[in-house]
């Protein structure tokens, strides 16, 4: 560690130390949005939102910004007729902009780039949307997509939303059970998948997970039509030939003239999955024009946006909403240039995303806390072999920001200068709420701040009051906003029971989060308040992942919890009961548990520590005590256990764990 740095005490001290980071004095200058904004949006919200629908190229104007006649259920710009497509690609080659760089595409096998031009998405989007037609789908119909991190994830995203086919983006990571239910929840038309994908330099499969997840949704009686299917990496497929389209030979050869047709503000752009508190993942709905105006206003707005210099990455994949709002609408919206990478940040060597940062000048970035704290891990070296000095400003997303990790994100990577934008939002929301302005706002280490111009928010308690300052509740949005989700996908009771029936208040969003007001009303958030952990900046049911132990034949009963880790932020740890007939389960009974979840589910959700149990501790009414679990998991004594039925089950469990049963 050199001199000028600080050590991991002082920085320790500095977020205990009331520090605050004012913006830079050029960034303030030249800021986007400043201070005025606040005020301004506050007096007339609906008026401010309709000015920020003016980035937008429009068929033709809403009549009505806002209808909240009917609530939790809105509309926005209502009226309105536009193409997310032709917003994202079509008018920015029309304006002359045809030859500027869409993507730097840096594929995981080094060397293996290509650049998009506007121009070139333009053609690429329309071929695609071409070839979608050809195979049938038809404007309402879901179009799944499964794709790596490669240019045509965009591309079909895009072709969907030109011809008004909603899509269902589907994280490569999760498995065929995880991908069959969603396909069959949405009764998607066609499967966009590719052979494979790179992962730490080897190639990995995709496609058998599509042709086990179409087989099992031909048992609940749903098939999907088409599956197309891009060449990635040549290794070999399984073919059918009456389903199975290879890309190259749909698209490629597809006209890249497509006439675009508007559609309602209102017309649904996308479905994602997302986990509750049940079993059951949520289809999180959101429509054409709120989404794109709530989209691309953040993206220029928090990330202070000048498309005509910036490099813009945003590291997160395109399964994920973040992609969907920062790599794919809010920067397509706004023309700008970014980064699109395909691979891991430590392959095939530990400073790769810095070698890309320097490479491509990059000079905004977008990534995760549980990112930033391995790098911490991995010690300052690496980054500082890499010029950086591109970068203005830096922003973080999808869980709480720990201080020292900041202030290393700022001082390592940022170089002193940058910025920190430590931005809270949720798959439901479309985009950023919560987050410093980098040209406003004097930061603070681990705080997401205030709600961004525009958005309206509180922490309040039980009752839905407004807590004090200084004080910590639940997370709630008291005023509607245009990138809102529009329900849940076929489920609108679950819809207005999971976020509007929290609170006795009309219009009160309950985010699920818990957050604290410091003395000056600054939001600090928490973490969540339900069933739901936060592992690596992805959402997972615990509910979910004991369903997945519970159908092992070995598993009579599961509880999981979410225990804090210092890498990952929370980690799975499950509580199992085995059935008696398996006996002790044998020797590889948790490796087996662990790889069960992970065929079940996906990687991510595979538990960190599986204990074998005899007893879960469980109130009088059976409701299992995660509480006592969480303590357990973290290592810490047992907290009150007065109000269990049987209050020897913690003795019982602690001792069984100690003597390694
Ligand atoms: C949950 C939403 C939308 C971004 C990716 C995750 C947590 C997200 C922050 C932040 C503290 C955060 C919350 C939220 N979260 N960003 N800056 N600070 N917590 O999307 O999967 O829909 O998860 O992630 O708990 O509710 P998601």
């Amino acid at each position: 560690m050199s001199e000028e740095t600080p050590s991991d005490q002082t920085l320790a001290n500095l977020s205990r130390e009331e520090r605050r980071f004012e913006p830079p004095a050029e960034l303030a200058e030249h800021a986007n949005l400043r201070a005025e904004a606040y005020d301004r949006a506050a007096s007339d919200r609906e008026a401010f939102w309709a000015e920020q629908a003016e980035r937008l190229a429009w068929d033709q104007k809403w009549d009505r910004v806002l209808d909240w006649d009917d609530p939790p259920f809105a509309k926005w710009f209502a009226g309105g007729k536009l193409n997310a497509a032709y917003n994202c690609v079509d008018r920015h080659v029309e304006a002359g902009n045809g030859d500027k760089v869409a993507f730097h595409w840096v594929g995981e096998p080094a060397d293996d780039t290509r650049t998009l031009t506007y121009a070139q998405m333009k053609d690429e989007v329309c071929k695609a949307a071409n070839a979608l037609t050809e195979l049938g789908v038809k404007t309402g119909d879901r179009v799944a997509i499964y794709l790596p991190m490669i240019p045509e994830a965009v591309v079909a995203m895009l072709a969907c939303a030109r011809i008004g086919a909603p899509h269902t983006v589907v994280f490569g990571g999760f498995s065929s059970d995880a991908l069959a239910s969603r396909l069959t929840d949405c009764q998607a038309k066609v499967v966009v998948t590719s052979d494979g994908g790179y992962r730490r330099g080897a190639p990995s499969a995709l496609k058998p997970a599509v042709d086990e997840a179409r087989a099992k949704t031909a048992e609940n009686g749903f098939s999907v039509e088409k599956v197309l299917v891009v060449r990635r990496t040549g290794q070999e497929v399984d073919w059918d030939d009456s389903v199975d389209v290879w890309w190259h030979d749909a698209v490629d050869s597809a006209s890249t003239e497509h006439a675009c047709e508007f559609f309602d503000a209102e017309h649904p752009l996308y479905v994602m999955y997302t986990s509750g508190t049940t079993g059951k993942p949520k289809g999180i709905l959101h429509t054409t024009a709120g989404y794109l105006v709530g989209s691309a206003y953040t993206h220029w707005a928090v990330f202070d946006l000048k498309p005509e210099t910036d490099v813009f990455w945003c590291t997160a994949d395109i399964g994920w909403v973040t992609g969907h709002s920062y790599i794919v609408y809010g920067p397509m919206a706004n023309g700008a240039t970014q980064v699109l990478y395909e691979g891991t940040p430590d392959s095939p060597e530990r400073g790769r995303w810095w070698k890309i940062i320097e490479e491509y000048g990059v000079t905004i970035f977008y990534t995760a806390p549980t990112a930033i704290r391995s790098f911490m891990k991995q010690g300052r070296e690496i980054p500082d072999r890499h010029d950086m000095s591109s970068l203005r400003l830096l922003g973080s997303v999808g869980e709480p920001i720990n201080p020292e990790a900041y202030v290393w994100y700022r001082s390592v990577v940022g170089g002193d200068r940058t910025p920190v934008v430590d931005t809270w939002w949720q798959t439901e929301t479309g985009s950023i709420m919560i987050s410093p302005l980098p040209g406003v706002t004097a930061g603070k280490p681990g705080s997401a701040m205030t709600p961004i111009p525009g958005v309206a928010a509180e922490v309040v308690n039980d009752e839905g009051e407004p807590v004090p300052n200084g004080s910590g509740g639940y997370l709630v949005l008291t005023e509607p906003w245009p990138s809102m989700l529009r329900t849940l996908w076929g489920d609108d009771e679950r819809f207005k029971e999971t976020y509007w029936s929290r609170f006795n208040k009309q219009g009160y969003y309950f985010a699920g989060d818990g957050a604290k007001k410091d003395e000056d009303g600054d939001i600090w958030v928490l973490g969540r308040v339900d069933d739901v952990m936060n592992v690596s900046g992805h959402r997972l049911s615990t509910t979910e992942i004991e369903s997945a132990l519970v159908s092992h034949p070995k598993v009579a009963e599961a509880a999981v919890v979410g225990a804090k880790d210092e890498d990952t932020g929370q980690a799975v740890c499950a509580f199992v009961i085995l059935r008696e007939e398996a006996g002790d389960g044998g020797d590889d009974i948790v490796e087996e548990l662990r790889n069960h979840v992970r065929k079940e589910i996906g990687a991510i959700a595979k538990p960190r520590q599986i204990m074998i149990v005899a007893e879960l501790p469980k109130t009088r009414s059976g409701k299992i005590m995660r509480r006592l679990l969480r303590d357990v998991a973290e290592n810490r004594e047992v907290g009150d256990v007065t109000t269990l039925a049987d209050s020897s089950v913690m003795d019982l469990i602690s001792s069984g764990l100690a003597s390694g049963k």
